[in-house]
């Protein structure tokens, strides 16, 4: 086939390579508007940098500095009236917003020590440190799992709304496999109230599920069960709809399509699996965001990855599962895959 090529096929391109090589400094950039409050600042409205500064308590000349980069990084614009907010910084950097991102950059400090590390990773395969360990799972994931609340509880959300109202509505039993905060069951408790939710986890985490429930106004139909997602059986026929939400990347391709297999048994007929994930291309090549996950993968366990549609589809067919499908929420959607388990 006679395919055009693209320009970085063609000729050599420097502002590529700069690109990559200053790309930690957007994500400074952005953690320090957020660590600052200085989008919260402009919440209410255009702000002249001067009276940023006084508001986030900072010296001007810094604050000018950081929001003419943000308007670089398309997070604000910027007018005779001062800076103001992108739609984009308006719905995610704002900490009043539902979508409010602000705990997981913040968190992105976490993950340094382990990038830093990357190459020796990759030259002795041994991890920078292990969270699929249960000793560190149990330490490391009450602190990652609230950070990562609002796009797991936004991603369940649209996927709720994308199966429709006779799908969603026939769903009574949710398991939670891995749940963590409750972020993607818990849409479905606030949507239903005939909805009960089973939330297994490490017990670690379940002060922050509880919370999170209690908030919701949901924590009675929310039982927490604690234990090892390896170790514990599922159930059998028990739920109408299980999830694992983020969970096989961590798990690996052995354990992922265990997981895949127990979840399944414990679907009732005409129930329903939906994997929450970060899928590449079948080639393995992009999208960028999903292929870095992976590397974070390799960074932070033993047999970590991300995995294609046809492995995911090829572990859930061997379970029995039929209808496989990823979700179509265009472009810049969440990954999510569901299996039906036949009647
Ligand atoms: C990346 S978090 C995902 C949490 C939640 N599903 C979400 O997407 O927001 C992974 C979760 O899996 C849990 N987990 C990891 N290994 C586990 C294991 N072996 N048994 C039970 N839970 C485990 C962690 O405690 C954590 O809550």
């Amino acid at each position: 086939m006679n395919r055009a090529k693209k320009p970085s096929e063609s000729a050599p391109d420097l502002s590529l390579i700069a690109s990559h090589l200053w790309a930690y400094a957007r994500t400074r950039a952005l953690h320090a508007g957020v660590e600052l409050g200085l989008f919260d600042v402009l919440a209410d409205g255009p702000k002249a940098s001067s009276a940023v500064a006084s508001a986030v308590k900072a010296k001007e000349r810094g604050v000018r500095m950081l929001c003419d980069a943000l308007c670089a990084l398309e997070l604000l614009t910027k007018s005779k009236r001062g800076y103001d907010l992108t739609e984009t910084a308006r719905v995610f950097l704002v900490s009043g917003s539902p979508a409010y991102m602000g705990p997981m950059i913040l968190l992105s400090n976490l993950h340094v020590q382990a990038w830093e590390k990357l190459a020796d990773v990759v030259r002795t395969g041994k991890p920078a440190q292990q969270v699929d360990v249960e000793s560190s799972a149990r330490e490391f994931f009450p602190k990652l799992v609230s950070a990562i609340f609002a796009p797991s509880f936004g991603a369940s959300t649209m996927a709720r709304a994308l199966l429709g109202p006779k799908t969603a509505n026939s769903i009574v039993d949710v398991l939670d496999v891995a749940g963590g905060s409750g972020a993607w069951s818990l849409p479905w408790a606030i949507a239903n109230p005939a909805v009960r939710v089973t939330l297994l986890d490490f017990e670690e985490v379940f002060p922050v599920a509880r919370e999170y429930a209690s908030k919701f106004g949901v924590a009675d139909r929310v039982s927490c069960r604690p234990g090892n997602l390896r170790k514990v059986a599922f159930g059998r026929e028990a739920f109408d709809l299980v999830i694992l939400g983020h969970i096989c990347h961590s798990e690996g391709a052995k354990w992922s399509g265990k997981l895949i297999q127990k979840a399944a048994t414990a679907l009732r007929p005409g129930g329903i699996l939906l994997i929450g994930e970060f899928i590449p291309n079948d080639e393995r090549t992009g999208p960028i965001n999903q292929m870095l996950f992976g590397l974070n993968m390799l960074l932070n366990t033993g047999d970590g990855d991300v995995f294609t549609m046809p492995e995911y589809r090829g572990w859930m067919r061997d379970a029995g599962l039929t209808r496989i499908r990823k979700l179509d929420f265009g472009d810049r959607g969440p990954d999510i895959v569901v299996g039906v388990k036949p009647k």
